[in-house]
């Protein structure tokens, strides 16, 4: 971000997640939509939440330009660059029609951008985050975060093509692809690209995570999960990955809490804190000694399976980002024949089990899990991911 783009204060852009993209991003999105879309000099472009206009700097790229933004700065900055371009200051949440923004019935629509993607609930920014906005959004339209509103709002426009950044976790995790079903039900994921958050200079200081700059088609048929699970996403930089490709977690244990699910012959010989994603994983303790309201009891017989995840967590830093917000990998074969290695590294390295349990040393256990990764890695995602694990 150049530094005439940081008229905001910090909570001012969080509360707008005024992230600017940059230029190198841009042509991206732009070298997406021309390998799918052959004339777009003949189509309306829109960027509703465009800042200082970086997605609508391309002269004569399209038939007609258009351009909103909540913040009346950012767009008197990009009026001032961009003359010859419809800019709009509006809430483009609220009263959501074509008209609003002076887009005819007719026009083919490209919806283009990188709308904010705020969790609205999230905890650690709550305290900072304007509430006025939220109220005033579509009640059609409203969910938890403000990105997934936006894609919501492109339907609602009839966009024929949607061609945004978002985080990856939108598609990726089931209760995010629910919230937006409205707009699955009418797109369809043609193309796209991974690429990292920490390609924003601002964002870059915490643990990156994937975006996709996604191309979506207005589809009739729309698009199922079972389409995204399918889907061979392309990464920057790197090659490509399928969710179906990975076996998880979710599929052997409990991930949440689960003490209303335990019987009276239910001995549970350990506890563990909840279990979301591999990025989660990073920041959260795996076994702990207390029952919260994120305890999850464990039995003895899935014991394995929490101490593989505590050991996956000592290896978590070694995985691509891209895989961040998927739930935790496993190759449910391969680690079932070593799994002593896994209890015996999480027994002898994490204080609560050293309290609670004895288990044998096993020789050269640290070897076979570390084969065990390279192999994961390497034979999902390529030889390049396995040499981490050296
Ligand atoms: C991530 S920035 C992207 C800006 C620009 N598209 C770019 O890529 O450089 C998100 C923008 O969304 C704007 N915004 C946030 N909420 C909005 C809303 N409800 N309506 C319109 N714009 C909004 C912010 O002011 C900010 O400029």
């Amino acid at each position: 971000m150049d530094n005439n783009q940081k008229h905001l204060n910090h909570i001012d852009r969080v509360n707008l997640g005024s992230y600017y993209t940059p230029e190198i991003i841009v042509d991206l999105a732009y070298s997406i939509l021309n390998k799918n879309i052959s004339d777009i000099k003949n189509w309306t472009i829109l960027d509703s939440s465009c800042g200082y206009g970086s997605f609508l700097a391309k002269k004569g790229v399209a038939k007609r330009l258009v351009g909103a933004d909540i913040d009346k700065t950012a767009i008197l900055e990009a009026q001032k660059k961009n003359k010859d371009i419809t800019f709009i200051c509006q809430n483009s949440l609220a009263n959501v029609c074509r008209e609003n923004l002076s887009i005819k019935t007719e026009e083919k629509l490209i919806a283009i951008g990188n709308p904010p993607y705020n969790d609205t609930t999230s905890i650690i920014r709550n305290s900072i985050k304007d509430v006025s906005v939220q109220n005033k959004i579509d009640s059609d339209i409203k969910t938890r975060d403000l990105g997934m509103s936006f894609l919501l709002s492109y339907n609602k426009l009839q966009a024929d093509y949607v061609c945004v950044l978002h985080p990856l976790s939108y598609l990726i995790k089931k209760a995010n692809f629910s919230l937006l079903s409205k707009f699955a039900k009418n797109y369809k994921l043609i193309d796209g690209i991974i690429i990292s958050s920490h390609e924003f200079s601002d964002t870059s200081r915490g643990m990156a995570f994937p975006i996709l700059i996604a191309l979506y088609k207005e589809d009739s048929d729309g698009m199922t999960y079972d389409y995204i699970q399918k889907y061979q996403f392309k990464v920057k930089d790197d090659g490509s990955f399928c969710l179906r490709d990975f076996d998880t977690i979710a599929n052997y244990v409990q991930k949440y809490p689960n003490k209303k699910y335990l019987n009276g012959n239910d001995k549970p010989v350990a506890k563990f804190w909840t279990l979301r994603d591999i990025n989660a994983l990073k920041r959260n303790r795996t076994f702990i000694d207390s029952d919260t309201y994120n305890t999850v009891y464990i039995l003895m017989e899935k014991l394995p399976y929490y101490c593989y995840i505590d050991v996956f967590k000592q290896y978590a830093d070694k995985m691509p980002y891209f895989i961040g917000n998927c739930d935790i990998i496993i190759d449910n074969k391969k680690f079932n024949d070593i799994k002593e290695c896994f209890i015996a590294q999480s027994v002898h390295t994490n204080p609560i089990l050293k309290n609670k349990f004895k288990f044998r040393e096993i020789p050269n256990a640290k070897l076979k899990i570390d084969n065990y990764f390279k192999e994961l890695l390497g034979n999902k995602l390529g030889e390049k991911y396995a040499k981490n694990f050296n």
